[in-house]
């Protein structure tokens, strides 16, 4: 990526894409192009200057600004938002000058009259994305300024070729639905209230023209990395202009701007690709694994969770029970879930209190840690720092550290309450206490849960506003994390919120690993781990195959591995009642799931036959070096192909040198890549049958 200045136009250049903005005549800082990369510097255009709309619309309303602020004629959405202390509430931002230090552009803008700047709006290009963030200063003055909405970034997407939006939505145990909506005239608009991400509505979005596919047509793609509320405007004007902003949601914010001090809003990343969703897909999951998670290039273990094989029963020694067999099937890693901890026989009690249950465990965690490890198996841990049961002895001893309003009832909802991590006495208490029992015990993994969403948000004891509760409270969590993470560098961190509550690029920054949803329905699974794709990569999304079928008897063990394969593979089921058969199929999965991880875990991703709403689905994954690959193909009800009336859907693969030669296992030939993505074959396969195949390239 480069970065051109032109006189009054800046370009970020990557090899394919670029994004323009420029400076125009009247001082705005307008956006001018963002697409394919163009052959000539000059060929960008200049920053147009604004024209009017009769009376009704000034220039701002029509102009693409980059970041507007609230003020004169404009009826769009802003990004910034503020009151001045005399009571001023429109912003007008005036462009200071520009900055380019090694890949970062920075904006500084300031308003015409207040001692308010908007320094650095910055645009620094990754490879495939660019990342976005607004900072706020208050510069000088003796008066705060409260701050009602700050936007991380506005995206503008040419007119005409943005028609369509891409989002995803759920709801507990049924998220990451993909929904594709044309844009109606005005504001749609996503969000949380939730104090977290939310497993409702997510921070993302792909816009095209409604003729995209997996493989073609032009995609704008952003995403918010923040773990907290948020909200997304999608706009389309009134002239046709299409603008999305994306940001800390505006809904019960405050923030109180002191003199000298500064707000930084959350990154936003925005790309375009040329060549469909999979590819927009594809830079995303790079932009994370390049750029965000922090083991990069980790290798995920295979693990055991007991949580559905022994919810809160617990004790040493079912445990190691379920240890010894797991071991067996070549687990790596083994990690106790829920229950373990003083008082927790069911979910009513002991949140807050974390220190081993001296019934179920009366020697403490050792005995149990040492027993996997002389398995042959790392030991990981479940845990919910965030959360208090009002049955608990930290509660009892500090009840005004839950986030509440003192005249009103405490609604609980799991029977917990949520910890006010605003407050830095919570937040150095759980660094202390988390801290001393990884100190204290051989724990590599830790499985993060946070199983309620925000009510009664009040911080009675707040500096300032109470309402910074919602910003200040992500923080607390990212620094209490953030702490742990760099004392214990061994451990790998997962994200769970009742499955996928929580899952954004914030939070990946801190956890490896996201459990994306507590519905391990294989056949639901499907549809839920391909909405996940859109934008993660399969190395952070934790697959386990357990017993759950939402419709009866528990399905075939292969199609169960098969799902749970395509992820980083985990095993949650009760397998003391595995039969021999079953646990000896299971270790074959398993070792052959340890041969193409890597496949999975860093290779590029397609999704061939997509799965939401259909029943037959295949997904590849290709190694960077394009020398090998692995097909997963599923079909969950053949209906009437077995009468011939409906042939198997025909798989091309991606991703291959059109010139080279491949096989693939199973499928009789040694043809090009190009005659494998043009002709293609099919696999067929009959109710809840599955495949598993290797592609190697020959000499
Ligand atoms: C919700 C998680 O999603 C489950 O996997 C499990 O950890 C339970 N919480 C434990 O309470």
């Amino acid at each position: 990526m480069t970065i051109l200045e032109r006189e009054r136009l800046w370009v970020l250049q990557g090899e394919r894409s670029a994004y323009a903005l420029g400076l125009n005549d009247e001082g705005d800082l307008v956006h001018t192009y963002w697409g394919a990369r163009l052959p000539y510097a000059d060929d960008y255009p200049a920053a147009p200057s604004g024209s009017g709309w009769a009376s009704f619309n000034g220039p701002g309303q029509t102009l693409a600004e980059e970041y507007p602020a609230w003020a004169g004629l404009k009826y769009i959405e802003p990004c910034l938002k503020a009151t001045f202390a005399d009571g001023v509430r429109d912003v007008v931002l005036r462009f200071e000058r520009a900055q380019i230090e090694d890949d970062t552009l920075t904006l500084a803008l300031r308003d015409a009259v207040y001692p308010l700047a908007v320094t650095p709006l910055s645009r620094r290009p990754a490879e495939h994305v660019l990342i976005a963030r607004g900072v706020v200063t208050r510069k000088g003055g003796q008066t705060p300024t409260p701050l009602e909405r700050v936007g991380s970034a506005r995206w503008h997407v040419p007119a005409a070729l943005a028609r369509r939006l891409s989002h995803l939505t759920g709801r507990w145990a049924d998220e990451w639905h993909l929904g594709r909506v044309p844009l109606a005239r005005g504001v749609t608009r996503l969000e949380s209230r939730r104090l977290t991400t939310g497993h409702h509505q997510h921070p993302w979005f792909a816009l095209d023209d409604g003729h995209a596919d997996e493989d073609s047509g032009q995609i704008w793609f952003g995403a918010l990395a923040y773990s907290g509320s948020w909200a997304l405007t999608a706009e389309l004007t009134d002239f046709g202009h299409t603008r999305v902003s994306l940001g800390v949601n505006d809904w019960d914010f405050g923030w109180q701007l002191d003199p000298g001090t500064t707000f930084t809003t959350p990154i936003c990343v925005g790309g375009w690709v040329g060549a469909g969703f999979g590819a927009a897909s594809r830079a995303l999951h790079d932009y994370t694994r390049d750029n965000v998670l922090p083991h990069r290039g980790a290798r995920h273990r295979v693990l055991y969770n007991s949580w559905e094989a022994t919810t809160f029963d617990v004790n040493e020694a079912g445990q190691a029970a379920l240890a010894e067999i797991a071991a067996s099937l070549g687990v790596e890693l083994f990690v106790m879930d829920d229950g373990w901890f003083k008082g927790r026989t069911w979910d009513n009690a002991g949140l807050g209190d974390w220190t081993p249950d001296r019934v179920k465990f009366p020697n403490g965690l050792t005995p149990l840690i040492e027993r996997v490890n002389a398995l042959g198996m790392d030991f990981g841990l479940w845990i919910e720092p965030e959360m208090v049961n009002p049955d608990s002895d930290l509660y009892c001893a500090n009840p005004d550290w839950v986030i509440h309003f003192p005249t009103r009832e405490r609604t609980t909802a799991r029977n917990q309450l949520i910890l006010n991590l605003a407050r830095t006495d919570v937040q150095d208490y759980l660094i202390d206490h988390f801290d001393h029992l990884l100190r204290d015990h051989k724990i590599t993994f830790i499985k993060w849960d946070m199983n309620r969403n925000v009510s009664e948000p009040g911080w009675p004891d707040a500096p300032a506003d109470a309402r910074e509760l919602w910003m200040r409270y992500v923080e607390g969590v990212y620094r209490v994390w953030g702490t742990l993470r760099s004392r214990h560098p061994q451990v790998i961190w997962q994200s769970c919120s009742g499955g996928g509550g929580r899952a954004d690029l914030g939070i990946l920054r801190y956890a490896d690993q996201v459990w994306i949803s507590d519905n391990t329905d294989p056949i639901a699974r499907l549809g839920i781990q391909e909405g996940y794709s859109q934008i993660y990569p399969a190395v952070t999304m934790e697959a386990w195959v357990t017993d759950m079928n939402l419709g009866g008897a528990p399905l075939p063990l292969d199609f169960r591995f098969h799902v749970s394969m395509s992820g980083v593979l985990g095993i949650g089921a009760d397998v003391r009642h595995w039969s021999e058969a079953e646990r000896a199929a299971a270790a074959r999965w398993v070792a052959l799931y340890k041969a193409i991880r890597p496949l999975i875990q860093y290779g590029d991703q397609y999704r061939l036959l997509p799965a939401q709403g259909r029943d037959y689905s295949a997904l590849q994954y290709m190694a960077k070096d394009k020398g090998e690959g692995v097909l997963f193909a599923y079909c969950t009800q053949m209906r009437g192909r077995a009468m011939g009336d409906a042939p198997y859907p025909t798989i091309r693969l991606r991703g291959l040198l059109p010139d080279a030669r491949y096989t693939v296992e199973g499928i009789g030939g040694v043809r090009s890549g190009d005659a494998w993505a043009r002709i293609g074959f099919t696999l067929p396969l009959g109710d809840l049958e599955s495949a598993v195949r290797r592609i190697q390239r020959v000499e």
